[in-house]
Order: structure tokens, then C-alpha cells, then sequence
């Protein structure tokens, strides 16, 4: 019999337990005592960060001859969902936005899957200019598109303006991703069954669409600005999920879970050497690996079991249900034509 990370956390807590009562009722001596109680806690530590870690996708679905595109491919989730779809023999183009960072990754995700078809492509979320000539050389140049992956994100940032004046995480998080997957549709539409997958957060449930101030020019807080792009993300989904009903093309999105990344480089107190050094334990029981985080984007651009579902919402490789705004078809459909209003696809 084999029990999960759960079961084995409970049980734990349970022979913690019936120790801590033995000794109180009967005298055992303080070393062994304490030698068992550090290797319970050692043994908790590490089933609770299995726990955490939030499952693995078990699918061996192989995709030689697919060609994916992974926005913010560098670094973290991305690129840890780049090594696993490479190592599955896709065709990759890792989109970034600084290439140097790029070709660093691109060797690393060589090395680690003996997969050479991975190639650099510049993006540059927070330039509707790039976003579109790198969408041209896409359309001009790729026979077909199966997955595309909106991973790319900027989290907290002081207030920061896109090339186009778009406050930076609603304009990465969000406008950048709604302008190049619309630039990207008639392609995927061609190469239908086709899926695109944005990468969203849990930090939408605190989110809402401050239509009186979208782009947060009377009033920014960064919190609320990561959330609100983040709902951006799922209303975006689902809206677009209607849109191409019956194209073969689905469109879903999903919370990674909390990672250790770099999304907290723009939160000063949670880079500092100290917090880094108490903030430790913590980060590394609780915090998945970005090996870890990347397994729901990954369930969700092969899984065949989900090859019709579409305008859905994914986290630890299972369907979860989104906040009621998220669910809310009326502020899509605005969120939708302002979106296109502001990138100028209309
Ligand atoms: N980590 C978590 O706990 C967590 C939780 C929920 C959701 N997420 C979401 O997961 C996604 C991946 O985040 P991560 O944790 O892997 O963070 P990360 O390690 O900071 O990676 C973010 C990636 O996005 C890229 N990026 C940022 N701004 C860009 C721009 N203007 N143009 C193109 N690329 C840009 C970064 O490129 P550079 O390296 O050049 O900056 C980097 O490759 C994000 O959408 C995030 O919101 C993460």
C-alpha cells in the first residue's frame, strides 16, 4: 500500500502526536525524544513540499512535427515548459524580449533535451512595434502554429509605462498577449486542432476591471494592477473561446501555482539577502519549483483527454472554477472592444 503526500503528512502529524502524549505521561529520555522529533519534522517538511507541489502530468504524448511559440520562454515556468515540450520533440520559438538571455536559455533547453529545432525570436511585450513584426515573421515564415503559450508576465512593478503608454502589467500581462494572439489567429485557425493556453493567477480572484481607470492613471497600486491583468487574462479567454467556436482552435487558461521565480524581481523586500536567508524555509516547503510550476501548462497544451475543452480555467492539472467577474460575459465583451480599440486592431 502506497499513501499519498496527504496521507502521509496526516500521519505524521498523528505520531507527532502520540509522541508528545507518551512523554508527557510517561518519563523518556530527552535525547532520543528530541532525535525522533527532528526527523518527524525533517519528514513533514519534505511531505508537505510534495504536497505543494501540486502533481505531475504523467502524459507520454510525443509532438515531433508541432511547432510552439512560449512568450518569456528565458527564464522560470517558460522556460521549464520549453524543456519539457523540446524534450517531447516539438519545434519551439522561445519569444523574448532581451536575446541575449534568449540564446542562454535556447543552449540550456539543447543541452537538456538533445532537441535542436529551438530557435530565438524577439518580442518585446511592451512594444506593439515588436509585437507585430515578430507576428509578421511568424506568419511569413511558420507553415503552421499548433500551441501558443502566453506566458510572459511582469508582477508589481513601480508604475511603468509601455513604448505605447500602457501601464506596464496590464499592457505585458494583458495587451500584449490579447494583441499577438489576435495576429497570430488566422494562422492558428490554419493549423486547426490548435490550442492557445494564457497563463493567468489565482491573483485574479483579487482583481477586478476598474473600467474608470483601466490604465491607472488616477490612482496605481501595484497589487491591484497585477490582479486586474491577470482577470484581463481570463476574461480575454473565455470571450475569445466563443469567438472561435467550431474553428478546432481551443483557448484555455490556468493558475501555475505560487513558483519560485523571478516574478518577484520588482518587490524590493522580497530580494533582500535577509528576507531571502528567513523567508528560506518557508519559500522551499511551501513554493513549487518552476519544474513544478510549469506541469498545468503542460497538461494543458497536450492533454487529448481535454482536446474539446475550451474557455476553461486549469490549476494543478485539474478544471477549477474562476470569481464571478471572471465568469461575467458583459465585462468581456467591453474588455474585448476597448482591447481592441487600444492595440489598434480595429
Ligand atoms: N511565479 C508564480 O508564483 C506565479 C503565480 C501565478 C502566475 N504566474 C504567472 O506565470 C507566468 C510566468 O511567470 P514566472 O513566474 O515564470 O516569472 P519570471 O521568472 O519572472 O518569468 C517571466 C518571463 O516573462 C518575460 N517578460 C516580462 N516582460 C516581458 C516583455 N515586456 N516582453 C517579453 N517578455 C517579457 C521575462 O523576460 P525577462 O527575463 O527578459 O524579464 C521572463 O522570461 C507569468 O504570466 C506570471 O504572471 C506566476
Amino acid at each position: 500500500m502506497t499513501l499519498s503526500g496527504t496521507q502521509t503528512l496526516f500521519f505524521l502529524i498523528f505520531l507527532v502526536l502520540v509522541w508528545y502524549l507518551l512523554n508527557t505521561m510517561v518519563h523518556i529520555p530527552t535525547f532520543p525524544y528530541y532525535l525522533s522529533l527532528t526527523a518527524v519534522g525533517v519528514v513533514s517538511i519534505f511531505s508537505i513540499k510534495d504536497y505543494m507541489s501540486g502533481g505531475k502530468y504523467k502524459g507520454k504524448e510525443r509532438i515531433p512535427g508541432k511547432t510552439v511559440i512560449i512568450t518569456g520562454a528565458n527564464t522560470g515556468i517558460g522556460k521549464e515548459t520549453a524543456v519539457e515540450l523540446a524534450k517531447r520533440g516539438a519545434k519551439l520559438i522561445l519569444a523574448c524580449r532581451d536575446m541575449g538571455r534568449c540564446e542562454k536559455a535556447r543552449d540550456e533547453i539543447i543541452n537538456e533535451s538533445a532537441n535542436r529545432n529551438i530557435h530565438c525570436r524577439k518580442l518585446d511585450l511592451a512594444s506593439m512595434k515588436s509585437i507585430r513584426e515578430f507576428a509578421e515573421k511568424i506568419n511569413k515564415e511558420e507553415a503552421h502554429l499548433d500551441i501558443l503559450i502566453n506566458n510572459a508576465g511582469i508582477m508589481r512593478c513601480p508604475k511603468m509605462l509601455t513604448e505605447d503608454g500602457f501601464e506596464m502589467q496590464l499592457g505585458v500581462n494583458h495587451l500584449g498577449h490579447f494583441l499577438l494572439t489576435n495576429l497570430l489567429l488566422d494562422k492558428l485557425k490554419e493549423s486547426a486542432p490548435s490550442r492557445i493556453i494564457n497563463v493567468s493567477s489565482l491573483a485574479h480572484v483579487r482583481g477586478t476591471i476598474n473600467f474608470d481607470d483601466l490604465n491607472s492613471e488616477k490612482k496605481y497600486d501595484t497589487g491591484a494592477a497585477y490582479g486586474q491583468s491577470k482577470l484581463a487574462n481570463i476574461l480575454f479567454t473565455k470571450e475569445l473561446a466563443r469567438k472561435l467556436k467550431g474553428t478546432g482552435v481551443t483557448v484555455n487558461a490556468l493558475h501555475p501555482g505560487v513558483v519560485n521565480t523571478e516574478l518577484i524581481r520588482h518587490i524590493p523586500l522580497a530580494n533582500s539577502s535577509i528576507s531571502k536567508f528567513f523567508f528560506f524555509p518557508i519559500s522551499y516547503t511551501l513554493f513549487k519549483t518552476p519544474k513544478q510550476g510549469a506541469q498545468t501548462t503542460i497538461h494543458v497544451a497536450l492533454d487529448p483527454s481535454i482536446d474539446d475543452i475550451t474557455g476553461k480555467y486549469f490549476s494543478d492539472c485539474v478544471e477549477k472554477d474562476v470569481t464571478a467577474e471572471a465568469e461575467n460575459e458583459e465585462i468581456a465583451r467591453r474588455l474585448w472592444l476597448i482591447s481592441e480599440k487600444w492595440t489598434r486592431l480595429t
